[in-house]
């Protein structure tokens, strides 16, 4: 069953900054943009690449293995070569921590 999960205090990741996070068996990656905290996987659909080593441009994630684009609010893949929309996790905030829904 889904449940908030606390992963860090708000201060912690600023904007601009992000981090991985290991919840339940899954890899995700939080973003910090512009103080909206969002979620996604950290796997490429289209061949396991690491997303948290990709560029971030807007709320924009480039896969650094062959530059799939993914839009980091929703998951919804953006550009080939990738084609299957990744996970995302809705995220927010509580009494000065970071929560994600998963
Ligand atoms: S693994 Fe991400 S674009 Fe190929």
């Amino acid at each position: 069953m889904a449940n908030w999960i606390d992963v860090l205090p708000l201060d912690e990741l600023k904007p601009g900054m992000h981090t991985l996070l290991e919840l339940q068996k899954l890899e995700l990656l939080l973003v910090n943009i512009a103080g909206g905290f969002y979620a996604i996987e950290n796997r490429c659909s289209h061949d396991g690449g690491e997303l948290s080593d990709g560029e971030i441009c807007g709320t924009e994630i480039t896969c650094p293995r062959h530059g799939a684009r993914f839009d980091l609010k929703t998951g919804a893949v953006l550009s080939a070569p990738a084609f299957a929309d990744i996970a995302s996790y809705p995220v927010r905030v509580v009494a000065n921590k970071v929560q994600v829904f998963i």
